[in-house]
C-alpha cells in the first residue's frame, strides 16, 4: 500500500482509479468555482498561535455531537452517488465512520439504500433528507430512518434548484447518467473499478427507485428529480418535517444568520454552516468566514456545525477555534474511498486525526473541548465588514 501522510495522496490515487465522470462530479463547483476555491483556501488567512512549554501529554479530541459521543469532532457529509465512487461506497464508509468513532450520513441520492447500510453496519447513522414535493415519500423516508434506528435526520435546504456545474453536462452525468463515447471509452480504462462494479447489485439509487411512486426504474428517475425538489419550501414546510421525525434534527446548508434564528425557531438540534462544498450558489461566502456571525446571533442556543473546504485536521481545529461543535467532510473521504475503498476512508479520518491532534498539541491545548478563539489570530474583517 502507498504511503499516505496527507488527503492529497488519496486525491492522486483517486483520480487514477475513477472513471473521470465521477471525478469531475466530485471534484467541481458550480460555474466559476469561486466559492468552492475559497471554502478552502479561505482556511489560509486564519493563523494559529503556537503556545510552548505547556504540559501537552493526555491529550484528547474525543467530545460529542448532538449529544452522540464521537472520537473526534468530524463527520462525514452526506455525498449523492458514492456507491459510484467504489461499489458499494455507502456501506464501505459508513463502516470505516463507525470503526473509527465519528458519524456517517447516508444521502439520500445514494446508491446503497438506507436498509442495506443499516443491514451492514452495527451503529446508528444519521440520514439527509432532500426536501421534497411529495408529503407521502417525506414521511416514509422518516419511517424508513427510524425503522433503520438512525440517530438524526439532516434536511438540507440550499438545493431546491441545481447550482450548474459545467463538467457534468459535457460529461453527460445526470440521474441515470447518459454515457457519451468518451465517457464509456474512459470507464474502459479502469478496470479495478469496473471489476468490482460488476460484482455488486447495487448501482442505481437505492432509496429511490421502486419507492417512490411512479419510479420503478433508474430511466423513470430523471424526470422524478426534476419534477420532485420543492422550489417553494419554506420555514412552515420545514416545521412540517419536524413533526414528521421526532429524533435530533439537522438543518444543512446555512449561511446567514438570519437563516441561523429560523432553523433554531423550528426546533433544529443543530444547523450546519454550509454552501454544499461550493456546488450551489456560486459567488457566497466560504463557510469559514460565514461562521463567525451566525455564532454572534445563535450564540449557545443551537449546535453549530460547518462543512465545505475542510481538507485537514488544522482546518477541523480553526472552525473548532471559530465555535464550531464539529466539522462534516465531503470530498476528503470521497478521495480515499475512490482510492482504496473502506480503507481509504479509514485513512482519510487517520490523517485528519492525527493533524488535529498535533496541531491541538502544539497550541497548548490537550482537550478539544476546551478550545476556543485564543487559538487564533483573525485577521480583521475576515468575517466581513459589509455595507449594510
Ligand atoms: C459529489 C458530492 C455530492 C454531494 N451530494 C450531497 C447530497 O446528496 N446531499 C447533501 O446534503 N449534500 C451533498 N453534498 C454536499 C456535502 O454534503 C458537503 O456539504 C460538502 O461536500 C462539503 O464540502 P467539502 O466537500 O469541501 O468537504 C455533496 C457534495 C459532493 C462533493
Amino acid at each position: 500500500m502507498p504511503v499516505i501522510t496527507e488527503i492529497e495522496d488519496l486525491k492522486r490515487i483517486y483520480k487514477r482509479r475513477v472513471p473521470r465522470m465521477f471525478y469531475d462530479y466530485c471534484e467541481s463547483g458550480s460555474w466559476t468555482e469561486q466559492t468552492f476555491r475559497e471554502n478552502s483556501s479561505d482556511f489560509d488567512d486564519l493563523y494559529l498561535r503556537q503556545r510552548v512549554a505547556i504540559d501537552m501529554t493526555g491529550r484528547s479530541t474525543a467530545t460529542q455531537l448532538i449529544g452522540q459521543d464521537v472520537a473526534m469532532p468530524v463527520a462525514l457529509a452526506p455525498v449523492g452517488l458514492t456507491g459510484m465512487q467504489h461499489a458499494d461506497g455507502e456501506i464501505l464508509a459508513a463502516k470505516a465512520a463507525e470503526t473509527f468513532g465519528v458519524p456517517y450520513t447516508l444521502s439520500t441520492m445514494s446508491i446503497c439504500s438506507i436498509e442495506d447500510v443499516a443491514e451492514h453496519t452495527s451503529k446508528p447513522f444519521w440520514l439527509q433528507v432532500y426536501t421534497l414535493k411529495d408529503d407521502d415519500f417525506m414521511q416514509r423516508l422518516f419511517d424508513r430512518a427510524k425503522d433503520a434506528k438512525c440517530s438524526a435526520a439532516v434536511i438540507t435546504v440550499d438545493l431546491q434548484m441545481l447550482g450548474q456545474r459545467h463538467k457534468d453536462i459535457k460529461n453527460g452525468l445526470s440521474a441515470p447518467p447518459k454515457l457519451t463515447a468518451r465517457s464509456i471509452l474512459d470507464m474502459s480504462w479502469r478496470v479495478a473499478w469496473g471489476l468490482e462494479m460488476l460484482q455488486t447489485k447495487r448501482r442505481f439509487f437505492g432509496n429511490i427507485v421502486g419507492h417512490a411512486a411512479g419510479v420503478d426504474d433508474p430511466s423513470s428517475l430523471s424526470t422524478w428529480t426534476a419534477e420532485s425538489f420543492d422550489q417553494a419550501l419554506n420555514w412552515d414546510r420545514i416545521r412540517e418535517f419536524r413533526k414528521m421525525w421526532d429524533g435530533p434534527l439537522i438543518i444543512k446548508g446555512i449561511l446567514d444568520p438570519r437563516d441561523a434564528l429560523e432553523a433554531l425557531n423550528v426546533g433544529a438540534d443543530a444547523i450546519v454552516v454550509s454552501n454544499h462544498g461550493g456546488r450551489q450558489l456560486d459567488g457566497a461566502l466560504s463557510s469559514i468566514r460565514a461562521l463567525g456571525p451566525i455564532m454572534d446571533a445563535v450564540g449557545d442556543r443551537i449546535e453549530v456545525h460547518l462543512d465545505s473546504g475542510v481538507r485537514s485536521g488544522q482546518d477541523v481545529l480553526k472552525a473548532v477555534a471559530m465555535g464550531a461543535k464539529g466539522c462534516w467532510i465531503g470530498r476528503a473521504y470521497i478521495y480515499g474511498l475512490g482510492a482504496m475503498g473502506e480503507k481509504g476512508v479509514s485513512e482519510a479520518l487517520r490523517v485528519i486525526h492525527k493533524e488535529l491532534d498535533t496541531s491541538m498539541g502544539l497550541c497548548g491545548r490537550t482537550d478539544i473541548n476546551a478550545v476556543n478563539r485564543d487559538i487564533l489570530m483573525v485577521p480583521k474583517g475576515f468575517s466581513g465588514d459589509w455595507e449594510e
